[in-house]
């Protein structure tokens, strides 16, 4: 489908060494850079976070395609050989359609945390932003794979706002956190799925509030593994040393290299772009 194409985009000679785009709303796409940083050490990145937009969870199926197909138009513009859509909210509203638009492969985050949640367990809850919550693209999916098992969804709308603000650690988190948790915990849910990118970066809290024996879900892993497979699929692994990771945002980038510092473990140098700005052809 799109393996042939893929070579008239870029670097014909060397479509390997060309970068992967990966996108998220804010920070929540680093924990998918993390994944991909630990399982794909040569290839090289670019990271989109389309900060002046978020949350993307609360936004309607509209405006989500739209600010979707502004960023993978710019990446195409960039000449990426790959997309992954380090947002949830995206891949439940946006990815079947997108998908046929662009001449190089876009990968999702539900089926890959869909596949393991299965191989997991047989209660499963799923936490996550109002739009995929309600979109019910993680029940589908998991039922799909398994129909033997059964699937609780909980939308929680302040998470992002108050990673995002890095109110991660306030008492207030801890309080909303249990709030979200407690009609999961009653269900005796046995695995919980992060299906928000941003969710693993509240971990130690979720972890603190969640019985031992309740197994979590990081897509975030199993999307970087699907890539890997991918990459290997069509022959465009990178061997070669990989370039510097690119990051742009639509939002202020100062405050971007701020928050994401304390995630990567490095200060990244952090342009400024706006999407909207690109024209669709
Ligand atoms: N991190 C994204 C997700 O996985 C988007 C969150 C948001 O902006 O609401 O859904």
């Amino acid at each position: 489908m799109y393996s042939s194409s893929i070579f008239d985009t870029f670097s014909p000679q060397e479509p390997q060494r060309a970068p992967i785009g990966v996108f998220d709303s804010g920070v929540g796409g680093l924990t998918v850079l993390r994944q991909i940083y630990q399982q794909l050490p040569n290839e090289s990145i670019i990271y989109v976070g389309d900060t002046a937009r978020l949350p993307y969870g609360i936004r309607s199926q509209t405006e989500i395609l739209q600010f979707v197909r502004e960023i993978l138009h710019w990446m195409q513009q960039q000449r990426v050989k790959m997309a992954i859509m380090a947002c949830n909210t995206s891949s439940a509203l946006a990815l079947d359609i997108v998908r046929q638009e662009f001449n190089f492969p876009i990968l999702g985050v539900i089926l890959p945390g869909a596949r393991a949640a299965v191989q997991q367990g047989q209660r499963i809850g799923v936490i996550a932003t109002p739009a995929t919550a309600q979109s019910n693209a993680y029940r589908q999916a998991i039922l799909e794979i398994q129909s033997n098992v059964q699937v609780w969804q909980v939308s929680c709308p302040e998470f992002v706002p108050l990673i995002e603000q890095n109110r991660i650690h306030d008492p207030y988190t801890m309080e909303i956190a249990k709030t979200y948790l407690e009609p999961l915990i009653q269900k005796e849910i046995d695995t919980l799925v992060y299906g928000c990118t941003h969710y693993p970066l509240l971990s130690p809290i979720l972890r603190s509030l969640l019985p031992q024996q309740v197994q979590l879900i990081d897509p975030a892993v199993h999307v970087a593994a699907a890539c890997s497979q991918e990459l290997d699929l069509l022959g465009i692994k990178n061997t070669h040393p990989p370039l510097p990771t690119r990051f742009a945002v639509s939002g202020c980038s100062q405050q971007f290299t701020q928050s994401s510092l304390q995630w990567l473990g490095y200060t990244p140098m952090v342009e400024q772009v706006c999407f909207a700005d690109t024209v669709l052809s």
